[in-house]
């Protein structure tokens, strides 16, 4: 089974998904400077929860793109439920590929998706033309907390690094930190059990599929990672570029 169908199953029960919440969410917006009527674009939008309540809370309006039919699916169900397809449009695509008008978005995002273009430097780069003259970028990101994560963890995360390290690349490509709101190890538990706890129902509910190891080892594996390692020395934060 392939990574984003494996995702499908883990954030069945989840609207965030990210380790953080929606109140630090509104808060970064609010950060930010949202105001009614302001443009949005997010990359990699996941179930659109981040536009969703950007819009219910401050009016916004705007465009999330996602790569996954099912959370694109999830997304547009959630704009019709919410009354919101007339303000956040959802595009189903590569988000690397998606071609906007330059310098027409107030805001561009990027919440746990700079994978997209490879890392946080390339996700500076490419999400900037999108913003107008003073607008922000929204970027939410893992770092190290410490320098001297384990070798054997860091070989497999190659585009992770230290927040000192994330400053210099904010200021290299001509823009400064406005904020940061840090997630904590709440934030972490909520959103890597929301995660198994999506396996564990599907693992119960299909007790003779075919895939099911995949589902086992897919849980198992992130355990592992999570209690060993992520958990000590992986961070996560918003932060907001202006
Ligand atoms: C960690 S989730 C974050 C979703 C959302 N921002 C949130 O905070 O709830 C990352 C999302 O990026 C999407 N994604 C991965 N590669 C992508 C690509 N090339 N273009 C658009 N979306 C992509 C995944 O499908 C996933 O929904």
């Amino acid at each position: 089974m392939d990574f984003l169908a494996l995702k499908n199953i883990s954030e069945q029960g989840m609207e965030l998904v990210n380790p953080t919440s929606p109140e630090k969410v509104l808060r970064v917006g609010e950060m930010a400077g949202l105001e009614a009527g302001w443009q949005v674009i997010e990359f990699g939008t996941g179930y659109g929860e981040v536009l969703a309540l950007w819009a219910q809370r401050f009016g916004i309006s705007g465009v999330g793109i996602d790569i996954r039919p099912h959370a694109c699916q999830r997304a547009e169900q959630k704009m019709s439920r919410l009354d919101l397809v007339e303000r956040i449009e959802i595009v189903c695509g590569d988000a690397a590929a998606y071609s906007f008008e330059p310098g027409t978005y107030d805001v561009a995002a990027c919440i746990g998706a700079s994978f997209i273009w490879g890392d946080f430097h390339q996700t500076v780069r490419h999400m900037r033309p999108a913003i107008r003259p003073g607008g922000r970028l929204v970027i939410g990101e893992p770092y190290w907390r410490q320098a001297l994560a384990p070798p054997d963890y860091t070989r497999g995360q190659t585009a992770v690094y230290t927040e000192y390290e994330l400053l210099q690349i904010v200021r290299q490509e001509g823009f400064h930190v406005a904020s940061v709101i840090r997630s904590s190890h709440d934030d972490w538990d909520r959103y890597e059990s929301g995660n198994w706890r999506g396996l564990l129902a599907w693992l119960e509910a299909n007790p003779d599929h075919s895939e099911r190891q995949d589902v086992l080892d897919h849980l198992h594996d992130s355990q592992d990672e999570y209690f060993r390692y992520a958990r000590e020395y992986l961070g996560w934060a918003l932060y907001v570029l202006q």
